[in-house]
């Protein structure tokens, strides 16, 4: 009779061929290091940029471990074949580039498919990425970025998922995911970065490269939670960020490089320092020189850097000197080195310079076609007044107005990788391809994005008064975020909000369309103008996804996830905020506010209309008390009330109401999207784990005290039902 072997069987095997593997991997690692000599292990610790310095020579030396800005088959091959050829220990490069939203085709910013709040769908598009990426060569991208960002003049809240460490963990995961694939070693998995470690979004002023200055509890509660998160999903590298962290530039804080990162949280990956960070530690001044600054970093936990030059001079004499032990070094090169082994260089180096793929994976319409519905899903509907959206089709004119409408270049946003502007479907072009020729379609500029010219404006106003609808394409230009793009005004920059209040003063209705990478701080328009349509920088396919949803194809359902404030002076001002002894109250005027501004933002996190309404209802606990190592099941109903399927993130958060410090008034700890037509009821049901309610306590403990929270369920984090429970410490 034939045996039928226990599943334990073939559990135990696979996981005895992972640990043989792993173990051949150590094995190969530590065989190469023990035949290395100190300048050919310092030369895997160097990347070099792909600029006019031909570097050649030092890959034939062994001198150099990676090169980023390599892009295409053609060159990574060259490259690659003097490292595996020519070089007397023949160890493969490491080739890196930013891929932060899409290769050539350019997906929405990260700030922008946060808002979709579906991380299944951002791992998608991440997987495309990596898939053109890893088809042009490239190995490793220097993403995903998950910073917290609650300051929204610093322009690289662009390139993260705003303000909530959460959905920023979350997302975090997904974004690994999608980048590296389930195999390591696939050649369409592209290894992740996770940066910048750590607290770069906390700059004081919000300006970039900025001074950090924060307490161990909130880099721990705010800060660290997407890279724990992006570390547990397998990211195999990091990046240190420029920034110092009360007092310690990242490059060479150890307890944050090695303690935290490495004894804490047990990564075996890899750290690349950010560009120059690491010489910069002598303008910040922790270091005299290039060689202590080598010592520092490395001894810190930086194993790659950038573009320092610190490890490429110095660091092989500081350990010859014995000022760093070798055995340090090794470390390091052992981390670079069994990451190339496990994306599978080693064995075959060329495994990303395929001409044929090359040619055939990148910007396919699929991959058009994904980021047309991942577009669709991260615009957000911040105003609809009177239902004035959706537009109806068979218009009889429209009048474009703006200096962004037909842009070609600003919609693929900052850090757009590859992408090209001749990719992009603008605005314009994506109305016109709505409509028939039956609609009379306008298009006028009006004004720049940032002059102070208001010639254009007479003509604006009169093809506005000569057109049933206006649509003004306002915004931010591309470089207006991403690095260093931090703005000290969070208006519309030129006079485009002129632009708009003459448009509005033709009395013809007029519907916003946002271009942005920040939250802008708008209060007039937000007062005056109808429609307001927030559609960031949406890529490739950004005028055909907001043509979807201006006439109704796609009906929003983007949710930010970065408060907009009142006014830049409003700044900081994000949702999990603390109490004080005096919340604000606009009616009392001894309390926590601006006495010129009301003391809410202008749109609050987690908020985003619909064309149709839903109403929550029937909010229930399965138990009034939750006790430790136990969960307790929150549902509510939510009910589409209006005339249109729509899709709903419903959000849950809680509020610890008494603790030994101060908590956030709210904390986000759960969502749901929901798909519901008209009528229909539809359940959400949250599991609440106990676990979920800790937090550093006085004595900095990561623990749950006993006591009372609330629980809110609702469509942003300023609305919706709310009930009660006690966590009993048991
Ligand atoms: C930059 C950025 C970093 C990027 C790196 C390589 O200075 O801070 O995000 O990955 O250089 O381009």
């Amino acid at each position: 009779m034939k045996r039928i072997l226990p599943l334990s069987f073939f559990i135990l095997l696979f996981s005895n061929s992972l640990l043989i593997a792993q173990k051949s991997i150590e094995q190969r690692v530590d065989s190469l290091i023990a035949i290395m000599t100190i300048d050919e292990k310092v030369g895997q610790l160097v990347q070099f940029n792909n600029g006019p310095i031909d570097r050649t020579q030092l890959i034939r030396e062994g001198k150099a471990g990676s090169l980023l800005n390599v892009l295409g088959t053609t060159d990574t091959r060259k490259f690659q074949r003097i490292a595996v050829e020519e070089s007397r220990l023949k160890i493969p490069l490491i080739f890196g580039f930013d891929v932060i939203h899409g290769y050539r085709t350019t997906f929405p910013i990260p700030l922008a498919t946060a808002c979709t709040w579906d991380p299944g769908l951002i791992e998608k598009a991440e997987r495309v990425a990596a898939t053109e990426a890893t088809a042009a060569g490239l190995n490793w991208t220097f993403a995903p970025m998950v910073d917290i960002a609650r300051d929204p003049r610093w322009g690289r809240i662009a390139e993260g998922a705003g303000e909530d460490p959460y959905l920023g963990s979350i997302i975090a995961a997904a974004r690994v995911r999608g980048f590296q694939g389930t195999d390591l070693a696939s050649p369409t998995s592209l290894l992740a970065c996770v940066k910048h470690f750590a607290a770069y979004g906390g700059a004081e002023g919000g300006r970039d490269y900025n001074t950090v200055d924060i307490s161990e509890r909130t880099l721990r509660e705010v800060y660290l939670p997407p890279f724990r998160a992006a570390v547990k999903a397998g990211a195999g590298s990091l990046m240190c960020s420029f920034n110092e962290i009360d007092g310690t530039p990242s490059s060479g804080n150890r307890k944050l490089l090695t303690d935290i990162l490495r004894g804490e949280w047990g990564f075996d990956g890899f750290v690349v320092s950010d560009w120059g960070s690491i010489g910069e530690m002598i303008q910040h001044g922790v270091v005299a020189d290039q060689k202590q600054a080598a010592i520092l970093s490395l001894h810190a936990g930086v194993d790659m850097d950038m573009e320092s030059n610190c490890y490429a001079y110095d660091l092989a004499a500081a350990v010859k000197e014995r000022r760093l032990p070798e055995a340090e070094l090794n470390e390091a090169v052992q981390r670079v080195l069994r990451e190339k082994f496990r994306i599978g260089l080693f064995d075959n180096p060329y495994k990303n310079c395929d001409a044929e793929r090359e040619q055939r994976d990148i910007l396919t319409p699929a991959h058009r076609q994904l980021a047309r519905t991942v577009a669709d899903q991260s615009i957000v509907l911040l105003k609809n007044q009177g239902d004035l959206l959706p537009l109806k089709n068979n218009i009889r004119s429209i009048a474009v107005i703006g200096p962004l409408a037909d842009d070609q270049n600003d919609p693929l946003g900052p850090w757009s990788g590859h992408g090209r502007g001749e990719d992009v479907v603008t605005v314009l072009q994506g109305i016109k391809a709505k409509l028939s020729s039956q609609t009379k379609v306008r298009f006028v500029r009006g004004c720049g994005i940032n002059d102070s010219s208001t010639d254009g404006f007479k003509e604006a106003t009169k093809t506005a008064r000569e057109s049933d609808v206006v649509i003004a394409v306002v915004g931010e230009a591309a470089g207006m975020s991403g690095e260093a793009a931090s703005r000290s005004f969070l208006g519309l920059p030129g006079v485009q909000e002129q632009l708009v209040q003459a448009l509005e003063a033709t009395g013809k209705p007029v519907v916003i369309v946002l271009m942005n990478g920040r939250p802008l701080a708008i209060p007039w328009i937000a007062e005056h103008v109808p429609a307001i349509v927030e559609t960031w920088f949406l890529g490739v396919e950004a005028g055909n996804a907001i043509a979807d949803v201006l006439f109704g194809d796609y009906n929003p359902s983007g949710k930010i996830t970065a408060t907009f404030p009142r006014t830049t002076g409003q700044v900081p001002c994000y949702y999990n905020h603390k109490h004080t002894g005096r919340p604000a109250d606009d009616t009392v005027k001894w309390t926590s506010r601006y006495i010129d501004i009301p003391s809410i933002p202008l749109y609050p996190f987690g908020y985003g209309l619909s064309y149709t309404t839903f109403s929550y209802n029937g909010l229930a606990l399965s138990s009034g008390k939750l006790h430790s190592n136990d969960s307790i099941v929150v549902t509510a109903v939510v009910k589409n009330t209006g005339n249109r399927a729509g899709e709903e993130i419903a959000q849950l958060y809680i509020h610890d109401e008494v603790a030994s410090v101060t908590r956030p008034v709210k904390e986000l700890k759960g969502f749901e999207k929901v798909a519901v037509v008209p009528g229909e009821s539809k359940t959400i049901r949250f599991v609440l784990k106990a676990d979920q309610l800790r937090f550093y306590d006085l004595s900095m403990n990561w623990t749950v005290e006993a006591g009372k929270f609330k629980v809110f369920v609702g469509p942003n984090s300023t609305e919706g039902l709310e009930a009660e429970f006690e966590y009993v410490n048991q």
